[in-house]
């Protein structure tokens, strides 16, 4: 399977819905951010809807459908009235990720592996409608051949491990598990993103494995927005992508 050039560029916009209910209020709206990022160059734009809406909320999803151009990308739990949410809503892709109440943002993947019978329905009723779906997994073998088997046309792997390493050689065993897993997704005829705890300072390595078709980032690039704006935040971190 080739591989494009350059990895695809997702930007989460989920952190300035989180500015704007921490005052409950209608600023920094989510949707200007999503316009922004495409101003800067952003090839996708990627937000999650969670069950219990704390940052982005169903009217934010609508307007995003409404005004996004380039590639929309929902993230969500395989719970029924979000799968029905989507299905009504028709992103260009869904990112199907675990969900837990108490966390902070989603941690680790989704365990298709153990969750293979309620996975698999979820694909097709998203297929089913032409949407895209990619399944946000550990970099494990197992879990990229249950998501291939589930019909998925994609997985997310979960760079949390990479991100999170201490010392050069936790680093490099973490994006050994990466490349290990992008190579099965190709064998399986899958496509490969990543996301999690990328950063400007470690996002180079990662990119520079060859494979991956997507990065979907968020968190830092709205901590450097506060700085420098949006659209050159965004512009930064596209040229470190491409700069291999
Ligand atoms: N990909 C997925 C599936 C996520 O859930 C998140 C966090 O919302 C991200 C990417 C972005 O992670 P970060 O905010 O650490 O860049």
């Amino acid at each position: 399977m080739g591989w494009p050039a350059m990895p695809r560029l997702g930007v989460n916009i989920d952190h300035v819905a989180t500015v704007r209910q921490a005052r409950r209020t209608y600023e920094p709206d989510p949707v200007w951010a999503a316009a922004e990022a495409q101003l800067g160059g952003a090839d996708g734009i990627t937000f999650h809807l969670r069950e219990d809406r704390r940052h982005i909320n169903d009217r934010d999803a609508r307007l995003l459908k409404e005004t996004v151009t380039c590639k929309l990308n929902m993230e969500m739990s395989i719970n029924r009235a979000i799968v029905a949410i989507a299905r009504q809503l028709e992103p260009d892709q869904c990112t199907l990720v675990p969900e837990r109440r108490e966390e902070l943002t989603t941690e680790g993947g989704l365990d298709v592996v153990r969750l293979a019978r309620r996975v698999r329905p979820v694909v097709e009723a998203l297929r089913g409608k032409g949407i895209e779906v990619s399944a946000f997994i550990e970099p494990i073998p197992d879990q990229v051949q249950a998501a291939a088997d589930a019909s998925c046309d994609a997985v997310e792997l979960w760079t949390g491990e990479y991100a999170h390493a201490k010392g050069p050689r936790a680093m490099r065993a973490a994006l050994k598990h990466l490349d290990t897993a992008i190579e099965v997704g190709h064998s399986r005829g899958i496509l490969v993103h990543g996301g999690h705890g990328l950063t400007y300072t470690n996002i180079k390595p990662v990119a520079a494995l060859m494979g991956f078709e997507e990065f979907n980032i968020g968190h830092s690039i709205i901590a450097r927005a506060v700085f420098v704006g949006l659209r050159k935040a965004v512009r930064e971190m596209k040229a470190l992508i491409g700069d291999d």
